[in-house]
């Protein structure tokens, strides 16, 4: 049931998470799927309800770093990143404590655990009135794309979950950047909307996790991903018959095959995600236009070219996985 979040929907929520039944609820990046991570049960609903591997690890979100500091071990750089990003989009992958109270399905065959402490005001209430840490991977069916907004919950996992807590669009749009800290260099293991740049402020010599280990290191990483349920096209420079546009920027010199210009495509078949080509307004944009174009009437999105840099990593990373066969 979507319910909107005040303080009674909140308590509602935070009963539901102890009692170790799933809550839907906001954060600043996408909705999340939680479950109360002290519990297996409750967390086996969390892949039940997704259809998501097992062996694909969850993120533990946390009301703040001392309630971290239960379930990892905290050096001095972890220390100085929760004090710059936190509460934030910043997921950090740490050692595991000995005897930590979670579940081991949160963290299957791996010594390390992802925590993340949200920004949203409802997902730090909710943290705050359940009392315990909450798993929570993006609230969609595995593989598909990224729920930014209570209605994309509600479609995809509306029947499975017994509350979806709404309090509207999700303001930056695109998961959290995954940083790897259980090694020597720290590591960025999922692009996100903090940037390499952003984190090397922090940490000089933080880097981008390169492929190769990628099963090792980031299991989630692994899949088709982000996918709508037609095909997408990517670096596009026209249109094709029945083909949705997703744009970016400035769209004068993109033509469709059959003739003439895209702006004679109708609405249910064009997105700007940022006419101005502002990365940031494009990255909060992109998992609601893919949803809003992934339609039976629309054969495939094409895709226009998005700059390699800054947030722009991130964006074709996700545009990337979608567009896997
Ligand atoms: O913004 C976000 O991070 C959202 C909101 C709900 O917080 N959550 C999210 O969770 O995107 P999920 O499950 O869709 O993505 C978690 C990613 C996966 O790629 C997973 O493999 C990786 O984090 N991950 C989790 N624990 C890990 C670990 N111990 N080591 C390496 N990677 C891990
Ligand atoms: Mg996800």
């Amino acid at each position: 049931m979507m319910k909107q979040a005040n303080p009674d929907t909140i308590a509602q929520a935070a009963n539901l998470i102890r009692q170790g039944a799933l809550v839907a609820f906001p954060t600043e990046t996408v909705y999340g799927l939680g479950a109360d991570a002290t519990n297996g049960a409750a967390v086996a609903k969390i892949f039940a309800a997704k259809g998501r591997p097992s062996f694909n690890p969850l993120i533990v979100h946390v009301s703040d770093a001392t309630q971290a500091e239960q379930l990892v071990q905290i050096d001095k750089r972890a220390r100085e990143v929760m004090a710059h990003f936190w509460p934030g989009p910043l997921t950090l992958i740490l050692p595991l404590k000995d005897g930590a109270p979670v579940s081991d399905l949160c963290h299957p065959d791996l010594d390390t655990l992802a925590v993340r402490c949200p920004q949203h005001a409802v997902a730090r209430a909710l943290l705050h009135d359940a009392g315990v840490p909450i798993a929570a991977p993006s609230a969609n069916r595995s593989g598909h794309i990224s729920p930014t907004a209570p209605q994309h919950v509600q479609k995809s996992l509306g029947e499975v979950v017994p509350m979806i807590l709404a309090d509207g669009a999700c303001e930056t749009g695109l998961e959290s950047t995954v940083l790897d800290l259980s090694g020597e260099t720290p590591e960025i293991l999922r692009a996100g909307i903090l940037t390499l740049e952003d984190i090397q402020a922090v940490l000089p010599d933080a880097k981008i996790h390169e492929a190769q280990d990628e099963k090792v290191k980031s299991p989630g990483m692994l899949l088709k991903h982000y996918a709508p349920t037609i095909p997408v096209r990517l670096n596009a420079v026209d249109v094709e018959d029945g083909e949705a546009l997703l744009a970016f920027g400035s769209t004068k010199f993109m033509s469709l095959k059959s003739g003439g210009g895209v702006d004679k495509l109708p609405e249910e078949r064009l997105r700007n995600l940022s006419e101005t080509g502002d990365l940031y307004e494009a990255a909060s944009n992109l998992f609601a236009y893919m949803h809003a174009l992934d339609t039976p009437e629309n054969k495939g999105i094409a895709v226009m070219n998005i700059p390699n840099i800054g947030v722009g990593i991130a964006i074709n990373d996700r545009l990337k996985r979608a567009a896997e066969n």
